[in-house]
C-alpha cells in the first residue's frame, strides 16, 4: 500500500506542477460529459487540484454547452497524458460547476486582463453564425472597464471534478503497469491488468 500512495502522492504533484507550467503535459486535458448519450470531449487548461478533497478544476464560460450537459449528466471522464514519464491518468469522477462562488471571485480577481477577454465574447460558445464572426470584444485587455468586468464574471465559471478513481497506466517495455486508485468510501489501490 505504501508504494500505492507514493505512485499516487506523485502524480497530484505532477498535476500541481501542471497548474503552473503551460509547457507541462497535464497542463491540458480532456475533459468528458456525456449528453443525451451521446459523448462529448474537449480540451482544457487545468487550473486547480485539492488533494485532501480528490478535486481538479478547470475555467470556462459559463455560457458554455457544459452547464446543460452536467446538469443532464454529472458523470465526467478525465485524460491526461504525460508523454515523457509515458503515464496516462484517466479519471472518472462528479463534474459541478460553481458560478458567482466566493472561490470564483477569488480566482476571477487572479486572472490577469489577457485572461479576462476571453469571458468578454459578445456571443455564447456554440451560437451559430451565418458567417466566420471571430467573438472577440472590440476592447483590448488595457480598456477593460468595470462595466466590461461585470459582463465579463458574469460569463466566468469554475468546473469542479471530485474525483471517484483513478485508472493509472505507465507504458513499460517489461509490461505495462496498471493501478486502479478508488476514493468512494475507503481509499483502495489495486494492480489491474494492462
Ligand atoms: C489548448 C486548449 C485549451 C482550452 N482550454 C479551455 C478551458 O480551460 N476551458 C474551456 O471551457 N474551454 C477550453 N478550450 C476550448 C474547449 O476545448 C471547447 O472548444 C469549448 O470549451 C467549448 O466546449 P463545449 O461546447 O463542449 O462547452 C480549450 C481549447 C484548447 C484547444
Amino acid at each position: 500500500m505504501r508504494n500505492f500512495k507514493k505512485i499516487l502522492n506523485n502524480e497530484w504533484s505532477e498535476l500541481s506542477h501542471g497548474i503552473k507550467k503551460a509547457k507541462h503535459s497535464y497542463h491540458t486535458f480532456t475533459f468528458c460529459t456525456i449528453f443525451e448519450k451521446i459523448p462529448e470531449a474537449r480540451t482544457v487548461v487545468l487550473r486547480n487540484t485539492n488533494k485532501s478533497k480528490h478535486l481538479i478544476s478547470f475555467h470556462s464560460d459559463f455560457r458554455s454547452k457544459k452547464y446543460q450537459q452536467l446538469k443532464d449528466n454529472n458523470n465526467v471522464c478525465a485524460l491526461f497524458y504525460d508523454k515523457n514519464r509515458k503515464v496516462q491518468l484517466r479519471v472518472n469522477g462528479l463534474g459541478s460547476i460553481e458560478h458567482k462562488s466566493k472561490s470564483c471571485i477569488k480566482s476571477w480577481n487572479k486572472m490577469s486582463k489577457e485572461s479576462k477577454i476571453c469571458y468578454l465574447a459578445p456571443l455564447a460558445p456554440s451560437s451559430t453564425t451565418s458567417k466566420f464572426i471571430p467573438n472577440l470584444p472590440t476592447i483590448s485587455p488595457h480598456q477593460i472597464t468595470d462595466k466590461d468586468e461585470a459582463f465579463g464574471y458574469q460569463n466566468f465559471c469554475v468546473v469542479n471534478i471530485k474525483i471517484s478513481k483513478i485508472d493509472w497506466l505507465q507504458l513499460d517495455h517489461k509490461g505495462h503497469k496498471r493501478i486502479l486508485f478508488e476514493f468512494n468510501n475507503d481509499f483502495s489501490a489495486n494492480w489491474i491488468a494492462s
